[in-house]
């Protein structure tokens, strides 16, 4: 018959036993030895069924108290092993692979932008902004583009509901309105490009999108010819696209340019052969330009008879469609990270 002598005795011994337990293995066994199922503490607990009321009791709660204390003499020295592995070194790996770090990366427009306005730089153009809610003044009056114009029609343009200045606002459809900005503030001569987002109401597809970029350029002084017109965004051309591409200058109608001209490249994929990227032409369209129409520069408060100059207007997600090799220009702002991580 057990005792709760013999129990506080059990629980004394193996209190004294795991002090001297060093490994993960004699803990194990240390533990299978005294509260395993077969183990010294079940074995005093097995005749307490035929003990007299009044001891069975005692000894019951004896045997619990050293389950308990058993149990967490147990867990005290699995953790103070653990700890001491992992001070010794143990539980740190050093050699396996670290988590990675998420970057980000440039979004292809800004790709764009940056080549862009670099060759631009490089060229002694200097980068100005203007605004994106702009004033029908600057987006259509002053580009020679007066109300009711037909050519308004190039623009499907939003309108913004100001009930001060009714018809008079808009989300800018172009970034040429900076032409007259720039002029109106800036003595001859000028040298700028501007970029920035322009919106138009279009019908969304693979080449249409309602919210873009541009990139303004404007050249102004005495003299300024064709000649450098065609000088500056050939150079332009051949830094972005290959130095031995070709440059057509072909007339186009703008309303703001007088000639005006849209500027292409012979296609790079092809070699001038005709294929779907060039639409079988063997030319790539890749901006519009022409000389300032001299009423823009009256307008402006520029002698159309001293001064002279030329501008040009390129999109920098067709650039990126070009030179990165992207078919559809819904994907550049659908945030879409499969997209994005892709381009290169
Ligand atoms: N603003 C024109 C457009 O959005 C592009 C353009 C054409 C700009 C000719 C120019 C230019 O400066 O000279 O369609």
């Amino acid at each position: 018959m057990t005792t709760a002598n013999e129990i506080a005795e059990l629980r004394a011994r193996a209190l004294a036993e795991i002090v001297a337990v060093t490994s993960d293995d004699t803990l194990q066994a240390w533990r299978v030895k005294y509260l395993g199922r077969r183990g010294l503490v079940s074995e005093a607990s097995r005749g307490l069924g035929s003990l007299p009321p009044e001891s069975r009791r005692e000894v019951g709660q004896a045997v619990n108290a050293a389950m308990q204390a058993l149990n967490a003499a147990f867990e005290q020295r699995k953790a103070a092993l653990e700890q001491a592995a992992a001070e010794a070194g143990g539980a740190l790996d050093v050699t396996l692979p670290g988590r990675p770090v998420a970057l980000g990366q440039v979004h292809p427009t800004t790709r764009a932008l940056r080549d862009i306005l670099q060759v631009f730089d490089s060229l002694g153009f200097r980068v100005v902004e203007g605004p994106e809610v702009e004033w029908d003044r600057y987006n259509f009056e002053l580009l020679n583009i007066p109300a009711d114009h037909p050519a308004r029609d190039m623009w499907d343009t939003y309108w913004i509901d100001d009930p001060v200045n009714p018809g008079k606002m808009l989300l800018r459809t172009h970034t040429s309105p900076n032409q007259a900005r720039v002029m109106e503030r800036t003595e001859p001569p000028v040298r700028v490009v501007v970029p920035g987002r322009c919106y138009r109401y279009e019908a969304v597809d693979a080449t249409h999108e309602t919210m873009f970029y541009q990139v303004e350029g404007l050249a102004v002084d005495v003299g300024v010819t064709m000649a450098d017109l065609k000088g500056t965004l050939t150079a332009f051309a051949q830094a972005l696209f290959g130095a031995e591409r070709r440059v057509l200058f072909y007339c186009s109608y703008f309303p703001f340019v007088e000639p005006g001209v849209e500027v292409a490249i012979d296609c790079f994929k092809c070699k001038g052969e005709g294929c779907r990227l060039c639409k079988f032409t063997g030319w790539i369209e890749i901006m519009g330009a022409g000389m300032v129409h001299p009423k823009v520069l009256a307008d402006v408060g520029y002698d159309p008879s001293t001064y002279s100059g030329f501008a040009f207007g390129l999109g920098p997600e067709r650039v990126a469609l070009l030179k990165y090799g992207i078919d559809d220009i819904r994907l550049f702002y659908a945030n879409d990270l499969r997209f994005l991580r892709q381009v290169k």
